[in-house]
């Protein structure tokens, strides 16, 4: 939730720093800000809603060369999405300005503090709390360093910030510093300060933040496809750790301990094609379209010999339970799995959902296997669960696509999913490479305990021929949805129904309907139906029935037929060579893993229906990509 940037380098900042902030609104938009330095004066421009906004009212504004700047676009937290509200968030004094993406959960505390001691405020935000109290702490400082109280005389401050600029950089680190020590929560921060006119500083905890290293230019962002065009050399920091980033070097260091800390540079693969649109209209519809690539990038490497390898995973204890804890459309995934581990597996699985796990004081088996599923890695919930998980001593697997993400991080193992980079806010690939990554893990299970090795061969087979048949039926499946969309389109309710395999993709199919659209929908398991939910069907609550050829199909054909006997107008995805008695039929190739066929026709459905509504596709309402709030 919330993105944010900073700069310091040899390119005008204030393009650079709109330019990543488009790259990061899928992390937040309901209003957008900068701060860049103008000789000695801090200038802030701020807008309410989306970036484009803020693009138009610079371009009114700021036609200036600034060597160094900060941006940030927001998910509200605290205060309604309105200009007082966006950030930057200057000090009482102007002598900084801070973005931040996290809440400070003891804000009214410090706040209470500082405005006994006079300080006014102009937002209803904690960042602003923040910015004046690391001004605070500066204004301590240099009393006690030069005996007398000038922090609210901005000449001689300036002055004197000239004069003594290495001083007034120790003292400014310190602030910080001190500031953070008092802060709780969550926090990624970038400040800036007229003080300290070669300077960034920036430090995180428990909020993603990582630093760009370009050749006489650095960078700090939530996210890597910021600053994607200009470096690939990336260095993660890691909680309670502050950069300070200068147009020719950078130092990291601990926020406690001020001790300087050697951070690895990775090198990340992504391009810039992974984070463009390509020609499509919306980010969703290339991220689906992509699939077919994101299945096989998944499986390059990890078969030889219709054996599955997981390298990653030699060291891991065979488990005897499995608990899965994820959220959204991640828990969908971990729910789907459920069946593969334990049929191929051979082992006790659970899955729950990580907001309700981390707070209810779990019982862990000793050989419990946590497996956490996350695209981005930085889920607030999801880490939560994973770091309640580790102090009750279980190991920890971590799925995720983020590379040196917080999960990925921090779990005793990681499984990476190879779906590159996701932009749209719904998430569309990145759950089909966790529904591969998954069976490969159960196939791998199964391997080490020797058991289901004939099924294992069939799975592999049908995932090395899936790529291809999913690239032939990608444009029927456009083309199907779309019809379909246009149909349905008066529903002001939907019901998804599916069993077995089907039952997660069911759950999926309403997510994906409801937070696109705006079409209430719910996923139900078919044979629940009868219990209670049928009530509601009539001519105008349609459902979307998954009816794949397994063991099931004639219960699911019967639950379908209920429906219909109650006026209840239906979409049957069904498998070619099977047939239902329904007018509207969705038939997809016959192949043993239907899943992975339905999953990319629901995402089209409800990306066409969001489409034709004239809904923002990318970007929903009151949504955001990485939740790192709880
Ligand atoms: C829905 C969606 C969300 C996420 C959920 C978890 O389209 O994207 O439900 O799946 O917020 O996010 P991650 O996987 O990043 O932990």
């Amino acid at each position: 939730m919330c993105g944010i940037i900073g700069y310091c380098g040899h390119r005008p900042a204030i393009p650079l720093v709109l330019e990543g902030l488009s790259r990061l609104e899928y992390r937040g938009y309901d209003s957008a800000g900068l701060a860049f330095l103008q000789v000695s004066d801090l200038k802030i421009i701020r807008s309410e809603g989306k970036l484009c906004n803020l693009v138009e009212k610079v371009a009114k504004s700021a036609n200036t060369f600034a060597p160094i700047g900060i941006g940030h676009t927001r998910w509200a937290t605290h205060g309604l999405p309105v200009e007082k509200n966006a950030h930057p968030h200057k000090s009482y004094n102007g002598v900084l300005a801070i973005v931040h993406n996290g809440i400070i959960e003891n804000f009214q505390e410090i706040k209470n503090v500082l405005l006994e001691k006079g300080y006014e405020f102009y937002s209803d935000t904690d960042t602003e709390v923040l910015a004046n109290l690391v001004a605070d702490e500066l204004d301590s400082l240099l009393q006690e360093k030069y005996h007398t109280k000038f922090i609210d005389n901005a000449e001689i401050l300036m002055h004197k910030a000239q004069e003594d600029n290495k001083e007034f950089l120790h003292c400014m680190e310190e602030a910080f510093c001190n500031a953070l020590k008092k802060a709780h929560g969550a926090y990624a921060v970038v400040m800036l300060s007229p003080l300290i006119p070669q300077h960034i500083m920036a430090a995180r905890l428990s909020a993603p933040l990582l630093m760009g290293i370009g050749v006489g230019e650095y960078f700090v962002a939530s996210d890597v496809p910021a600053f994607l065009p200009y470096t690939r050399e990336v260095i993660f920091l890691d909680d309670r750790e502050f950069a300070i980033i200068s147009t020719s070097s950078y130092e990291i260091k601990n926020i406690f301990s001020r001790e300087k800390i050697e951070k690895e540079i990775h090198h990340i693969p992504w391009d810039l094609q992974g984070a463009a649109k390509d020609g499509y209209k919306h980010f969703m519809l290339k991220e689906i379209m992509e699939q077919p690539k994101v299945l096989r990038d998944c499986l390059v490497g990890r078969l030889q010999n219709k054996n599955v390898l997981l390298p990653e995973l030699d060291n891991l204890k065979m488990p005897e339970r499995i608990r899965i804890i994820a959220c959204g459309t991640s828990y969908n995934a971990g729910l789907w799995s459920q069946y593969y581990l334990e049929q191929l597996g051979q082992i006790p699985v659970s899955v729950e959902i990580a907001s309700e796990f981390r707070y209810r004081k779990p019982i862990l088996g000793k050989n419990e296997l946590i497996i956490v599923i996350s695209q981005s890695g930085e889920t607030a919930d999801t880490l939560g669960a994973l770091r309640l998980c580790k102090e009750l001593g279980n190991t920890v697997l971590g799925i995720c696509n983020v590379l040196g993400s917080s999960v990925a991080r921090e779990a005793d193992f990681c499984l990476y999913t190879q779906a590159g980079p996701e932009i749209s806010v719904a998430s569309t690939k990145a759950m089909l490479s966790q529904m591969v990554l998954l069976l490969l893990f159960a196939i791998y299970l199964g391997q080490r305990k020797n058991s289901h090795q004939e099924q294992a061969t069939e799975i592999i087979n049908e995932l090395l021929r899936l790529p291809a048949v999913l690239e032939k039926t990608l444009p029927q499946l456009c083309e199907k949805a779309q019809y379909f969309a246009y149909k349905y389109a008066f529903a002001k309710s939907f019901f998804y129904l599916g069993r077995g395999v089907a039952f997660s993709l069911a759950l999926e199919g309403a997510l994906k309907l409801k937070e696109l659209s705006y079409i209430h929908a719910e996923g139900y398991a078919t044979g629940e139906m009868k219990h209670g939910p049928i009530a509601l069907i009539d001519a105008e609550f349609p459902t979307f029935a998954l009816l794949f050829d397994d063991e099931y199909f004639s219960k699911v054909r019967s639950g379908i037929l209920e429906v219909k006997s109650r006026q209840g107008k239906v979409i049957a995805l069904l498998q070619e060579g099977t047939m239902l008695e329904n007018d509207d039929l969705w038939f997809i190739p016959k192949t043993s893993l239907p899943e992975f066929l339905a999953l990319p026709a629901m995402q089209l459905f409800s990306y066409e229906m969001a489409d034709y509504l004239g809904k923002d596709v990318d970007q929903p309402r009151n949504l955001a990509k990485s939740v790192t709030v709880e």
